[in-house]
């Protein structure tokens, strides 16, 4: 399966906001993202389904790297290869504005990212002790990964 991609602009803030906050328990507001969209340093794509906004990416270049600020699929639509292609496609338009490497960070206990990441070729480098506090009752690690683009 192919799925059309789109660039995702400050207009698509509110429908953002809205998928984020089926995915995470702390989700990003549409204003977050609006402003967010206005700076040229991010690039997002999403993936629209029967015209509903059902998967999304988003990253931010910085002095040559990139840094993978967000992914969400929507529960509906999860293990159809949607943030894959989002990765990949991601990547392919990073590595032509020439960007080195492309690194983010995930939460220990997300098992679902982990394997998405690990299956995309990122490899874990550290981590972040108890990064993660807010809205569990036991802080988990940050696991920080990057992939090198252009080798
Ligand atoms: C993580 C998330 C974005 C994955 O989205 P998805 O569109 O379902 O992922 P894909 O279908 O592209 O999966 C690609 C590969 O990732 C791995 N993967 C994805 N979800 C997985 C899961 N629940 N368990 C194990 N491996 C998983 C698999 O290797 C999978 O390939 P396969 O289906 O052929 O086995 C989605 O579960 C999500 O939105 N979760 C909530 C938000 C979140 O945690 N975002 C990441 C924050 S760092």
């Amino acid at each position: 399966m192919t799925w059309p991609l789109l660039v995702l602009r400050p207009d698509d803030a509110g429908r953002m906001g809205r998928l984020h906050m089926r995915c995470f328990d702390q989700p990003w507001s549409a204003v977050s993202f609006r402003g967010m969209l206005l700076d040229p340093t991010i690039l997002s794509l999403g993936i629209e389904i029967d015209g509903r906004l059902e998967a999304f990416i988003m990253a931010q270049t910085v002095a040559g790297e990139a840094d993978i600020l967000t992914v969400a699929t929507s529960p509906d639509h999860r293990r159809k290869g949607l943030a894959a292609t989002l990765i990949r496609a991601l990547i392919a338009r990073l590595g032509e504005r020439g960007v080195s490497r492309v690194t983010l960070d995930v939460a220990e206990d997300n098992t679902a990212a982990r394997a998405l990441y690990a299956a995309e070729g990122f490899g874990e480098d550290g981590r972040r002790p108890r990064y993660y506090a807010s809205g569990r009752d036991i802080p988990v690690d940050a696991i920080l990964m990057s992939r090198k683009l252009g080798i």
